[in-house]
């Protein structure tokens, strides 16, 4: 992950919605030479990257969470907050009181502040249902608006992501609910890829969250994991065990865990930008990973509750000033193995013939300024499946017309 390739005087040959070749600019003006009349030239200036790729959000929810900062402010813990009824019940009572409809509007406006910061393929998790309904309005947001804005998105079902009040004295019946309704369900309508479990003491057991993934692929989804966010409770070792696509998180993984994903295809998703705003001072082991094997990639978690930023290139300089990542090392992160995160790998984040015609400009001399420049939006333009789509860059309210 120390190396990747940076060209100077470049150009990308786009034909439809593929890159069909990069290199120098000079080599691709002779080559499309014959053809020219039929070729459109953009000329830019500044750094072209592989459109970002945030593979871990939860971008359909209703208001912010705004008290739930205050309390930690002045004291009071993530769990504390949650178990008072604040966190992810809160959210999931304001999703379940809102319309379709209306979750369509804030999620698209949330998603075009994602593009507007480089992101192109953005994962969004449901989790805010935590009943058969709600969870499948979750997803059925998500497709609604996947061929409704220009960014890829890829759905993830996340039904296990918090026992719902009315289940708190019968968790099992709500793991039987998950595995026996909702994933057919899911399965069923096609709403999602992949399945997500919240793997945390005080949330889901291992036990439980092997019930929810095994069930997930017997259905045919992807599995991937909430592992040891704040604490270990060899969550990275199931993730390896079921094969998951990721693990992430991975703030309080063992050193078991640590070996276990080096050895693996899994890929560990770190999101610094979450420690960060809960106020903590630790952060996921992300050299010690490396040197273990591990494929790294960043995401920003985007959520009400531990992480409401929309900035991957904010999670790269976190990257680089929390976990201890070099420039390129956090680059590849939010493009390569983000990809390899989501199983795209093969036609997503890199300009290479054959990939997704994606593409990020940045106002940067040089390629290293898109993790160091903290909270800059740097993004001039944006092309998806080879579109310019930059929406405009007037601020949207990303709490419009949210009653909390
Ligand atoms: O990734 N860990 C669980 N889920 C989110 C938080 C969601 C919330 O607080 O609403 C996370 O941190
Ligand atoms: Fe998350």
């Amino acid at each position: 992950m120390a190396e990747l390739e940076v060209q100077s005087d470049a150009a990308v040959l786009i034909d439809g919605s593929r890159i069909a070749a990069v290199g120098p600019y000079a080599d691709m003006r002779r080559a499309t030479g014959d053809v020219r009349r039929g070729v459109e030239v953009v000329e830019v200036e500044g750094v072209l990257f592989p459109g970002f790729v945030d593979c871990h959000t939860h971008a359909v929810f209703g208001a912010p969470r705004l008290d739930d900062l205050e309390r930690r402010a002045l004291g009071d813990d993530y769990r504390t907050i949650a178990a008072a009824g604040g966190g992810i019940l809160q959210s999931a009572q304001d999703a379940r009181d809102r319309s379709e409809a209306e979750l369509v509007e804030l999620a698209r406006a949330r998603l075009g502040a994602l593009l507007r910061h480089g992101s192109t393929t953005i994962e969004v998790k449901s989790g805010y249902g935590l009943d058969l309904e709600t969870e499948l309005k979750q997803l059925r947001v998500i497709r609604a608006l996947a061929g409704a804005q220009p960014a890829t998105l890829v759905p993830t079902f996340l039904g296990a992501h918090a026992i719902p009040l009315e289940y708190r004295e019968r968790r099992a019946e709500y793991v039987r609910l998950v595995c026996e309704e909702m994933i057919p369900a899911v399965a069923r309508e096609r709403l999602a890829s992949a399945c997500d479990v919240f793997c945390e003491p005080g949330v889901f057991t291992v036990a439980e969250a092997r019930a929810v993934l095994s069930a997930a692929r017997r259905h045919g989804l992807a599995v991937k994991l909430h592992a040891d966010e704040l604490a270990g409770s060899g969550g990275a070792e199931l993730a390896v065990e079921l094969e998951a696509v990721s693990a992430d998180h991975l703030v309080g993984v063992s050193e078991a865990g640590i070996r276990a994903l080096g050895a693996s295809a899994t890929v560990a998703v770190l999101l610094p930008a979450t420690m960060m705003f809960l106020g903590g001072r630790r952060q996921a082991p992300a050299r010690r990973l490396l040197d273990a094997g591990a494929a790294l990639a960043l995401a920003t978690d985007f959520n009400p509750g531990s992480s409401p930023t929309v900035s991957l290139p904010f999670v790269m300089v976190l990257g680089m000033a929390q976990l201890g990542l070099r420039y390129s090392e956090v680059v590849l992160a939010a493009t390569v193995n983000a990809a390899a995160a989501l199983g795209l790998a093969a036609e997503r984040g890199q300009i290479a013939p054959g990939f997704a015609a994606d593409l990020v400009l940045c106002a940067v001399a040089d390629w290293r300024e898109v993790a160091y420049w903290v909270g800059a939006n740097l993004v001039t333009a944006v092309w998806t499946a080879g579109s310019a789509c930059l929406p405009s860059t007037a601020p949207v309210s990303l709490g419009r017309n949210v009653k909390a």
